[in-house]
């Protein structure tokens, strides 16, 4: 079994952006991301795309083959970050209604946690949903301990705490290596983390779901705040981001902001019947290398116009950056600089058939944004798509 290396906390520090917290003090500590769990029409075109296209390794699976008669379930990884992909196998499997009703999509940001009910204590006792008590499940590698709560829309976080635990997953899993083995010359893995979990919720509940993980996880909102200035001339959100006590999980929150057109966020809402994730940025310490990789197997990315790049304002206000600016110009790489450095993004169109779920690649220089200097370009890109979609 090829055990996947996990970034070191000096990697993770620059890669997303770490600052220094006492858990003792914290009444809802959180360790970090514990996996992504999606839902999708068709798990293994999925896995295979994710291998493929992303450079994941598959590492565990639960199926038929193991007794689960209700759905496939492939877990895959590329350094700290876990995808678990599910799809329906069982015609009357409750994944059905779920995906009828959603699109592919993540049905739950699990998080771990070192102690469960002490989380689930304190979540309860300021009003969260408890959707699933705390519970033990057991093989012979161990006990997970683990709950969930609800949160916007069909989403949940799973609570995990498996410290007693040594196997692949979770119990009922076992191990499974990829079949598909990567392009010769491809970086050893794509992407070494998940930087932040973006939520897209309705008009007026952004400041509910920001209170929410104040005072029921006890997160605080980041030094980036952003009002109603993101706005193009047509479309327009607000967007505010909160974050665990030292900065691992971070979630931006959208909320549409009432403008001449349609904003994006309300396409989301949309298209994906109500509340849920947008985007998932992964940390890369090399994102041209990682571009020009997912571009090899087909990924798409959202362009920037060429005059993003010969704009001597931004220019002057992104000063130097590690390679010259036509090598991002030429892959429609973007760049921000704030008071603690840079960073560089590209943002991927759509991956499923709704215009929903989308993924980004951030590679932090210092900077702990999350790239505020270029939404304005973003949302024109966006809005572009949008438009060509007849949604705008
Ligand atoms: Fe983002």
């Amino acid at each position: 079994m090829t055990i996947e290396q996990l970034p070191t906390q000096g990697e993770l520090r620059k890669l997303v952006g770490l600052v220094d917290h006492d858990d003792s003090v914290d009444p809802f500590p959180v360790l970090g991301w514990d996996a992504l769990i999606w839902v999708v029409g068709n798990a293994t075109q999925t896995a295979h795309f994710l291998q493929s296209a992303f450079g994941m390794r598959l590492e565990a699976y639960s199926g038929p083959e193991t007794g689960n008669r209700d759905h496939k379930s492939f877990v895959l990884r590329s350094g700290a970050a876990r995808f678990v992909i599910k799809g329906a196998v069982d015609p009357d499997s409750p994944l059905i209604s779920h995906h009828d009703r959603h699109g592919d999509g993540i049905v739950d940001i699990a998080l771990e946690v070192p102690d469960v009910d002490r989380c689930v204590a304190w979540a309860r006792e300021h009003g969260a949903r408890v959707e699933v008590e705390p519970h033990d499940e057991t093989d012979e590698f161990g006990t997970v301990r683990s709950a969930a709560l609800g949160i916007y829309g069909d989403t949940r976080h799973t609570l995990v705490d498996r410290s007693r635990y040594d196997g692949p997953y979770l119990p009922g899993y076992i191990v499974r290596e990829s079949v598909l083995q990567p392009r010769p010359g491809r970086p050893k893995r794509l992407f070494q983390a998940i930087d932040h979990v973006v939520g897209n919720v309705e008009l007026g509940r952004m400041d509910e779901w920001v209170e929410f993980y104040r005072r029921v996880m006890g997160f605080t909102n980041m030094a980036e705040f952003v009002g109603d200035d993101i706005a193009t001339d047509y479309s327009a959100l607000m967007s505010k981001v909160v974050a665990n006590g030292n900065h691992r999980v971070k979630f931006p929150l959208n909320e549409p902001a009432v403008a001449k057109k349609r904003s994006q966020i309300d396409e989301y809402l949309d298209f994906y019947r109500g509340p849920g994730v947008q985007h998932i940025a992964l940390a890369t310490n090399d994102i041209l290398a990682t571009v020009d990789a997912m571009r090899l197997e087909g990924v798409e990315f959202l362009t920037a116009p060429d005059a993003y790049y010969e704009d001597p304002e931004l220019r002057e206000r992104i000063g130097h950056v590690r390679v010259p600016v036509e090598e991002l110009q030429s892959r429609a790489i973007l760049v921000d600089r704030d008071e603690d450095g840079y960073l560089l993004q590209i943002f991927t169109k759509p991956i499923g058939d709704r215009p929903t779920v989308f993924f980004e690649l951030i590679e932090r220089h210092g900077s702990l944004g999350f790239g505020k200097g270029n939404f304005k370009a973003l949302f024109e890109a966006i809005e572009r798509e949008q438009e060509a979609r007849g949604n705008l």
